[in-house]
């Protein structure tokens, strides 16, 4: 695993003097001594203690929580909070007494938290509310035209908004197959009988027929998978049970020199998060990803973030499987209306 982070930070020679000051004073302390574990022999580290490691080094590295933490106020100002300045502040409150806490819990107590200043509920309500009515819809606007046939498969639907406005879109005319590791699909999605749930595991995550579905779309979920070798396997099951098409929509980040030409409308906060390294990235990703899931998606149950890619590594492992001359992939950046800023790849693959 890369530390560059770590190298160029390491730890303050100044004796902390604000509460922040001796968190990250503290939180750095933690990190390093994981550092050193890591380099010993005998460390083999577990998903779970990767992602702890990703976590604490995103809230304990300067640049990446400054980004985090603007990043988080950002989305609170779409979701519309008053105050989201001081939510954050209080948030981070309670991630700086994480050293003495595990990560998952600290992300439970947050979502089980009602902070001062959201109207209507807590946070989770009022963004599933938004994810429903603004990000959702835009999900299904951009993948829309690209979808043929009409046995769909939705591989890890979540609350299931992104089937119930491409549904919507196509005029209910399509079948959709919803597949994740438990249900907790909002009850409007349930209400729709085009749809059907398929409760899978991680070990058997596409139980189908070979050839069954036309298309399938696959949203947010890559990165859960457990390493590359499972990302790998899982790809080329899809190429079995699916004839037609296959869209990805993923989190995945760009070098800082990479030349784009962005369509979408850009968060301010992509100049900030393209000065970040590479190891940076991907522990600000893994942030912003356990807190749409942890605290305000489907919580303890869905799987940590693992596998973050960078957007051309995805699209070689693509080309691996999939003939190359019917990929296309296009990197969105940090599309603006986001609640939680990770910046992504899209991907569609024509069989
Ligand atoms: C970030 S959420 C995305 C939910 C939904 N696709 C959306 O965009 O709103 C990732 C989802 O993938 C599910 N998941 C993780 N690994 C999975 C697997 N192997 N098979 C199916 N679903 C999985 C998780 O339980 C979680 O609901």
């Amino acid at each position: 695993m890369s530390v560059n982070m770590l190298n160029t930070n390491g730890f303050d020679k100044k004796p902390p003097e604000s509460y922040l000051d001796f968190f990250f004073y503290n939180t750095r302390a933690v990190v390093m001594n994981r550092k050193i574990a890591m380099d010993c022999d005998s460390y083999t580290p577990t998903p779970e203690s990767e992602w702890e490691f990703k976590i604490r080094s995103a809230i304990g590295d300067p640049a990446t929580c400054r980004f985090v933490k603007e990043a988080l106020i950002y989305g609170y100002k779409n979701l519309k909070i008053k105050k989201p300045e001081d939510v954050v502040e209080n948030i981070f409150l309670k991630l700086a007494a994480s050293n003495t806490k595990e990560i998952k819990d600290v992300l439970e107590e947050i979502r089980n938290t009602q902070f001062l200043g959201v109207e209507g509920g807590s946070i989770r309500e009022t963004w599933s509310g938004y994810y429903r009515d603004t990000e959702a819809p835009f999900i299904a606007g951009l993948i829309s035209d690209q979808v043929v046939g009409n046995k769909i498969l939705e591989v890890g639907t979540g609350r299931g908004w992104v089937s119930y406005h491409l549904s919507n879109l196509l005029n209910k005319s399509v079948n959709i197959t919803q597949t994740d590791l438990f249900d907790y699909r909002e009850p409007l999605v349930k209400e729709y009988n085009n749809f059907a749930f398929v409760q899978v595991n991680a070990l058997d995550p596409l139980p189908f027929q070979e050839g069954f579905f036309d298309t399938a779309i696959i949203v947010y979920v890559l990165h859960h998978l457990d390493s590359e070798k499972v990302f790998k396997g899982f790809l080329c099951k899809l190429d079995k049970v699916v004839k037609h098409k296959i869209i990805i929509l993923d989190d995945t980040y760009v070098a800082s020199n990479h030349v784009s030409h962005f369509c979408y409308d850009q968060s301010p906060l992509i100049e900030q998060f393209q000065k970040l390294n590479r190891w940076q990235k991907i522990c600000a990703l893994t942030f912003s990803c356990s807190f749409s899931n942890r605290v305000d998606g489907g919580g303890k149950d869905v799987p940590p973030p693992n596998v973050f890619m960078e957007f051309d590594v995805l699209r070689s492992i693509l080309e691996s499987i999939f003939n190359k001359a019917l990929i296309k992939s296009e990197y969105l950046g940090i599309p603006k209306t986001k609640v939680y800023l990770n910046s992504e790849g899209l991907f569609v693959v024509e069989k």
